[in-house]
């Protein structure tokens, strides 16, 4: 007699359809910007900047696009790059590289390399295991401390189930001060060391993911003969209110007061991210801040804003050394960090690195970006004749940001 619960030919034959499908395989196969050239192995590649392709070539376009734009024209973008073109190294002898020294502490977190992973949303679209698999990655990479994004895509007790790391979280204000509370009460269970809010007014509009919306949207193969598809449904009209003026909802409307409501509920320090003015910097300490973070979102703020690195030296001159100075957009070796350290930052923070590190290879993907960074860091102050993180001063550098 058949055993009740056994599957039947039929059955499995339409699970094995059913599961082509509906799965990825098939979607695969017809996704016709998919890159059938050979993905080389992890070992094979040495620069961050190297991970880009490989993540371009493993990931759905759209997804890829959403990490990779600026704001509208990309000005400021592109400007963070060539800014680090901008700086030359000015070297001072020779050091024996086994003598580098890269430990150092910021907010009473404590750090082997002054690198950070930047906060960025939605890493279930780089890796199934999303924001775990980064915080894995960053903690191989000699504990480098990750900073979660307030858009994090999977439960914060997932992403770190010990809660004894050096564990920081961004967070975007939130209107409603009991939404606010509930956060940082959640933060506080999973043992977040450090608040980053970010208070740059980032509600640019993206034209290159809508371009690319609208590519997708064509039918890119159509067999000959076939009727020509029906025209797109007109883009609904703008709802009231922010949107009118492509504002996203939550953004453009935050204030001083409501860093001053957050710090008063706070029992760990909280860093001020997005500052690109002295002024700014300035208010940030007169507001509560404990640290300021230069940045520009990865050139997703204002666009035709400065780049963050161009900026650094005022806003370090502004602090006069009260609070550390963080930064990042556009940090992308070992010889950028250094110049970021030489003009004033504590620390410096990596977006779309580690980012095309995890698309490309999951949390060894994050890992490795994070230990090549680290690893020309060390070359960088060797060649350069700085053996400690206290022997780099602006010496080190010239500036000719144009
Ligand atoms: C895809 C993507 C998502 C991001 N999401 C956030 C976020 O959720 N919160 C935040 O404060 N910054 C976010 N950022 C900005 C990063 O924290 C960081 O400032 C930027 O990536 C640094 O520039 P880089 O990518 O050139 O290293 C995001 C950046 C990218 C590229």
């Amino acid at each position: 007699m058949k055993p009740s619960n056994s599957i039947s030919r039929r059955s499995a034959i339409g699970g094995l359809g059913g599961a082509l499908f509906s799965g990825g395989w098939l979607e695969a196969q017809q996704d016709p910007f998919r890159d059938h050239s050979r993905v080389p192995g992890m070992d094979e590649l040495t620069t961050v900047q190297d991970f880009e392709g490989v993540a371009f070539a493993k990931m759905p376009r759209e997804f890829f696009m959403y990490m990779a734009h600026g704001g509208e024209g990309e000005f400021t973008l592109r400007r963070n790059r060539e800014a680090f073109d901008w700086v030359e190294l000015v070297p001072k002898g020779v050091v024996d590289v086994s003598t580098v020294q890269t430990a150092t502490e910021v907010l009473g977190t404590p750090m082997a390399f002054p690198i950070m992973t930047s906060p960025t949303a939605f890493h279930i679209q780089l890796h199934r295991e999303a924001e775990a698999a980064t915080y894995q990655g960053s903690m191989a990479a000699s504990n480098t401390p990750y900073i979660i994004s307030h858009n994090h895509s999977i439960a914060l007790e997932k992403i770190t189930p010990a809660a004894n790391s050096p564990l920081w979280m961004q967070l975007y204000p939130q209107r409603n001060l009991d939404t606010t509370k509930a956060w940082i009460d959640a933060a506080g269970v999973a043992g977040v060391k450090t608040v980053v809010m970010t208070i740059d007014q980032q509600a640019t509009f993206y034209e290159r993911a809508i371009h690319q919306r609208h590519l997708v949207a064509q039918p890119v193969f159509r067999r000959e003969g076939a009727a020509a598809p029906a025209a797109p449904a007109p883009a609904p009209a703008p709802a009231p209110g922010p949107r009118t003026y492509r504002v996203p909802d939550g953004r453009l409307w935050y204030n001083w007061q409501y860093a001053e409501q957050v710090k008063s509920m706070l029992k760990v320090p909280m860093v001020a991210k997005g500052v690109l003015t002295a002024e700014d910097a300035k208010l940030c300490l007169e507001h509560g801040f404990d640290a300021i973070y230069v940045s520009n979102h990865g050139g997703r703020s204002v666009d035709y804003g400065p780049s963050s690195l161009e900026v650094l030296p005022e806003i370090v001159d502004a602090v006069q050394g009260r609070v550390p100075v963080l930064l990042d957009s556009g940090v992308r070796s070992g010889s950028d960090i250094l110049k970021a350290l030489a003009l004033g930052a504590k620390a410096v923070c990596i977006g779309r690195g580690c980012r095309w590190g995890l698309a490309s290879y999951g949390p060894a993907g994050v890992q490795r970006v994070l230990e090549i960074l680290q690893g020309e860091l060390v070359m960088a102050m060797a060649q350069t004749g700085r053996p400690t993180l206290a022997s780099i001063d602006r010496t080190l550098v010239k500036t000719n940001f144009r």
